[in-house]
């Protein structure tokens, strides 16, 4: 058994200086590791470069009693157990910062294309349903001017509000602590939901926001106003949602990540019109990628060796 798990095949390049170290295992299956696989071949890692589709919680900590250090691919740390981690001494990393941007890029495109209403646009014109041109039929909102509500004024937060001051919007945002500099005006939940043409999903998923969009707060939010999420999806409830689109009561969504992923085919909020979904992209562009596999690669080193990583996540950290 190895001494260090790589659960998904990483670029050759970037995994090198690991491989040098000898005693490498990489997951190379389709898809995620088998929870059954990870848990067999933890038993002498002493790391584990993880995903978040890895959950690293007491049944794998207690099945690799040698573990130091697991390594998130990922800003988000959801899956894994901090407390559990913490007692039993093992330090975690994890890659913030170097997403940031191209999330951001991504919520402003998802942002874009629902309010003006180009997933509709492209579904017309495939099924042969674009007759002339129409003066008024498939209006959608405006990008300019309009009011953004941001949940989670963390850096994917404050980087889409840069980009929010380009298009002359104004920004609202509700964050649990205060950030210095935030452009925009921090209000309630209960202010943004209520005021908000777009609200923007940006906050990570904790025991306080997990399920914090539900009915009460769809209904809190007015039917011109969309919902974007690519933060998790599980904080949103996905049936309360379907109900709001469907009955009009909200604008539309679009939703980067959901409530189950992957979402089956054959899901029902699927065929509303007015609600985009992207499988868990926002991060997704090669450069990023890279930068995020290059800080998993180097924090998982500096765990082994003892010495600071370049982003270690602990408890309420
Ligand atoms: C993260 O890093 O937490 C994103 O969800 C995946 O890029």
């Amino acid at each position: 058994m190895a001494e260090i798990l790589v659960t998904r095949a990483l670029p050759s390049d970037i995994l090198r200086p690991l491989l040098a170290r000898g005693g490498v295992e990489v997951w190379e299956g389709e898809g995620p590791i088998r929870r059954e696989v990870l848990l067999s071949s933890v038993g002498s890692s002493l790391g584990v470069l993880s995903m978040l589709t890895d959950s690293i919680d007491a049944e794998l900590l207690e099945a690799a009693p040698r573990l130091m250090v697991v390594s998130q691919m990922a800003a988000g740390v959801d899956n894994i157990d901090l407390d559990a981690c913490a007692r039993r001494r093992v330090r975690v990393g994890h890659t913030p910062g170097v997403l940031t941007e191209t999330v951001a890029d991504t919520a402003f495109a998802l942002m874009a294309s629902i309010v003006r209403r180009l997933p509709e646009g492209k579904r017309l014109v495939e099924e042969g349903r674009w007759g002339s041109w129409s003066p008024f039929e498939g209006l959608g909102g405006d990008l300019h001017g309009l009011i953004l509500g941001i949940v989670g004024m963390g850096g994917v937060g404050r980087a889409v509000a840069r980009r929010a001051s380009g298009f002359e919007m104004r920004v609202i945002y509700t964050t649990p602590r205060a950030v210095e500099g935030s452009p925009g005006q921090a209000v309630t939940l209960d202010e943004l939901l209520a005021t908000a043409d777009v609200v923007m999903l940006c906050a990570p998923l904790t025991e306080e926001t997990r399920g914090m969009i539900g009915v009460a707060q769809l209904e809190a939010m007015r039917p011109i106003s969309y919902l974007v999420n690519v933060a998790r999806g599980q904080l949103v409830d996905t049936d309360a949602l379907m109900e709001a689109l469907g009955s009009g009561s909200i604008a539309g969504a679009a939703l980067d990540v959901i409530e189950p992923e992957p979402l089956p085919p054959d899901h029902p909020i699927l065929s509303l019109p007015n609600c985009l979904v992207t499988p868990h992209i926002a991060s997704a562009s090669v450069s990023t990628r890279r930068a995020m596999a290059q800080m998993a690669v180097d924090n998982l080193i500096a765990g082994l060796d003892g010495t600071e990583m370049p982003a270690e996540r602990r408890p309420g950290g």
